[in-house]
Formats: C-alpha cells, sequence, structure tokens
C-alpha cells in the first residue's frame, strides 16, 4: 500500500432509513469521512430528448444532509451527481455539507464561479471525472486562480453502488498524484479488500467504499484495510 489514506463509506449502500445510526456505526468502526452521493435521477426516455439530468438514480439532498447533520459533527463529503451543482452550493452549505465535489463534465463553463461560491459557504471545493473523462480536463481545475481542494476519479460509471471497479482508471490517479504531490485524490466506485491496494498504491490517499464495507460482515475489518 502506499501513503496513509482515509477512507469515506458511501452511505448510498446503508440503511436510508436509519441513516443517524449508521453513520454512527461506520464512524464506531473508523471511518474517517462519511460520503454522501447526491444523484439527480432520470427517465431515461426524456433524458434521451433533454438530458435534464446527471444519473439514472434518485438518491438524496440538502434535507438529508441537514438532518443528518443534526446528529453527526463528522466530515460529510458529498459527491454531486447532478447537471446543475450551482444549484446545490446555497442549500448544502446551510445543511452543513463539509466537501462539494462536482462533475467536470457539467462545469466546464463556470467552474470558477463554482469554487468561489462552495468555498465561500465554508465547504471544501473538489472536482469529479467520469472513467471516459480525460484527466487533463481537470488541470486548470487544481492550478486555477480558485482552485479545487481534492479531485475524486470515479472508478466505476457514476450512479450506482455495488459496480465493478475499473482497473484503466488507475492510469488516472498515476498521473495526478505524479503530477500534484500532496493533492487529496479520491477513488470511488468497486473499492474493497481486492481492489484498495491497487488504488492506494496508485496514489489515492481517499477510499470511497459502499457495498465492500456495508455488506462485510466486519466492517471495521474492511475499513482497517485503507
Ligand atoms: C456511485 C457512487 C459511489 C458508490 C460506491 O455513483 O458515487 O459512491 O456508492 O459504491 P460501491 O463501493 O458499492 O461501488
Ligand atoms: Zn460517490
Amino acid at each position: 500500500m502506499g501513503v496513509e489514506a482515509k477512507i469515506a463509506p458511501s452511505m448510498l449502500s446503508s440503511d436510508f432509513a436509519n441513516l443517524a445510526s449508521e453513520a454512527q456505526r461506520m464512524l464506531d468502526c473508523g471511518a474517517d469521512w462519511l460520503h454522501m452521493d447526491i444523484m439527480d435521477g432520470y427517465n431515461l426516455n426524456y433524458c434521451l430528448l433533454h438530458k435534464p439530468h446527471f444519473v439514472p438514480n434518485l438518491t438524496i439532498g440538502a434535507p438529508v444532509i441537514e438532518s443528518l447533520r443534526k446528529h453527526t459533527k463528522a466530515y460529510l463529503d458529498c459527491h454531486l451527481m447532478v447537471t446543475n451543482p450551482l444549484d446545490y452550493v446555497e442549500p448544502l452549505g446551510k445543511a452543513g455539507a463539509s466537501g462539494f465535489t462536482f462533475h467536470v463534465e457539467v462545469s466546464r463553463d463556470n467552474w470558477g464561479e463554482l469554487v468561489q461560491r462552495i468555498k465561500s459557504k465554508g465547504m471544501r471545493p473538489g472536482v469529479s471525472l467520469k472513467p471516459g473523462t480525460p484527466i487533463e480536463e481537470v488541470y486548470p481545475l487544481v492550478e486555477g486562480e480558485y482552485p479545487v481542494e481534492m479531485v475524486l476519479v470515479m472508478t466505476v460509471e457514476p450512479g450506482f453502488g455495488g459496480q465493478k471497479f475499473m482497473p484503466e482508471t488507475m492510469d488516472k490517479v498515476r498521473a495526478l498524484r505524479k503530477k500534484y504531490p500532496s493533492l487529496d485524490i479520491e477513488v470511488d466506485g468497486g473499492l474493497g479488500p481486492s481492489t484498495i491496494d491497487m488504488a492506494a498504491s496508485a496514489g489515492a490517499n481517499c477510499i470511497v467504499a459502499g457495498s465492500s464495507v456495508f455488506g462485510a460482515p466486519d466492517s471495521a475489518q474492511v475499513i482497517s484495510l485503507s
């Protein structure tokens, strides 16, 4: 394994009906952050025409973050899989989100404004990219006047937990780590006992893990692997 990594269980795999106790259980098991997947859901037929949404799943939004915040002081690492992240800055800031990671694919025209707004609401800005998006697309955001503080490299197509890790995405992690030795690099999707080492040795230092942690008989043991 490479550097000591943070682990962020993806609450998407938790029992949403018991979110506060699931969050506390993860923290008791050694989690560093709680990863919150905010998705905007689409109806495929409608989307083919209008593309109004980012992923075919609908999860949680600011009201749930606000509720959870009342039960925990933990770092809430919010991953925005939505087409209009700017609209979520104010409500998530008010709700008590800690990190705000948006997708570069939907922010090519306004990422500077987005990063400034995120910071002005007291959140930590991050940018994510889908498996098919070239890593070069995020370089300007890391090097800009208002830089992001984390890059989240998706290791599956965004939308659902429980998918298979895509090892080819590790080239992007390696390229990023080489260029930015102290940048926070997060990986998300299909991470578990058989893939965490690969991601950490490529240079990732923040590991998101959903089904492998929640589905394990001993979640603390999986968390300890990072
Ligand atoms: C996928 C989400 C992930 C997902 C990870 O779109 O961003 O955070 O919940 O789940 P696993 O670890 O099960 O792939
Ligand atoms: Zn995620």
